[in-house]
């Protein structure tokens, strides 16, 4: 039996598929279906799946290599294992960090300030708020194809500088520290880069973009400021409510994400599990 696809979930991508259960390996048709369903809907849906973090680990493993997660994570001893993301404390009390400015809770790709950033990630909803605590994903494929044809000329082979805490930079806050700069030096990625599988063009920026390469840095962000403004529109986005037991996966190289503080993140628990896969240099 294969894979059941649903109807696509948006506009904006995001498919929901049913009829496998991801915590057996899975036959290389089925790989292959699923890959297919995330070229073409970039957000896959498993609802109700029951899998341990090492399971979740192996479905990952699938597609490509799973990056080890912070160097410094006592969780690296598990490397086989999915890592675990919350809003808790380290007592496990709910604690509200969403007005920082390097928070998930602005539009960002996932590590696009590595020279070579994950080409997908994966969360799994283990405990959730009552209601809320939604993510959000913005196609920047479809925003891209929307441009008028003269700001697509004008972007056209465009780098954009990216480093971690560029965004509380450009929020006010604090200069990087010469450590922080050391771990994290910036780097360039095209601004239109082109899916590696598909062909598709699609912007590349978000919270970690600083600056154009070459251009003045106040224009440069600007002009990042109004095309994150654009992609970010209602029509180029899927929300994804979670329900216990989801798996998402999406593709970073043409969508943006961020979390969604309509919850009381001061109060109630929110874990996930969470696997990224590498991807390869974007051009
Ligand atoms: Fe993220």
């Amino acid at each position: 039996m294969s894979c059941i696809l649903g109807s696509p979930l948006s506009e904006a991508g995001g498919v929901t598929i049913t009829g496998v259960d991801l915590s057996s390996p899975l036959p290389p048709s089925r790989q292959e279906q699923i890959r297919e369903a995330f070229r073409a809907h970039h957000v896959l849906v498993f609802p109700e799946q029951v899998m341990s973090r090492e399971q979740q680990f192996a479905f990952i493993a699938n597609f490509g290599e799973i990056e080890r997660h912070g160097a410094r994570n006592a969780q690296t001893k598990r490397y086989t294992a999915a890592h675990v993301i919350s809003n808790l404390d380290k007592d496990g009390n709910p604690v509200d960090r969403s007005s920082s400015p390097v928070s998930n809770y602005r539009w960002h790709t996932d590590k696009s300030y590595y020279p070579v950033p994950p080409m997908l990630t994966a969360l799994y909803a283990v405990e959730l708020p009552p209601q809320g605590g939604d993510t959000e994903f913005a196609n920047t494929a479809t925003g891209y194809a929307a441009l008028p044809e003269a700001t697509r000329g004008r972007i056209e082979g465009l780098r954009v500088v990216f480093y971690w805490g560029a965004g509380a930079r450009k929020g006010g806050g604090s200069e990087l520290s010469p450590t922080e700069l050391r771990d994290h030096p910036p780097v360039d990625h095209p601004l239109v880069r082109t899916h590696p599988e598909t062909g598709r063009k699609a912007l590349y920026l978000g919270n970690h973009a600083s600056h154009i390469l070459g251009m003045p840095e106040a224009e440069g962000r600007a002009l990042l400021d109004d095309l994150l403004e654009h992609t970010t529109k209602p029509q180029f986005v899927y929300t994804h409510r979670w329900r216990i037991g989801d798996l998402v996966m999406w593709d970073n190289r043409c969508l943006l994400h961020r979390a969604v503080a309509n919850y009381e993140i001061g109060r109630y628990r929110r874990v996930l599990h969470r696997n990224v896969v590498r991807g390869t240099v974007p051009f």
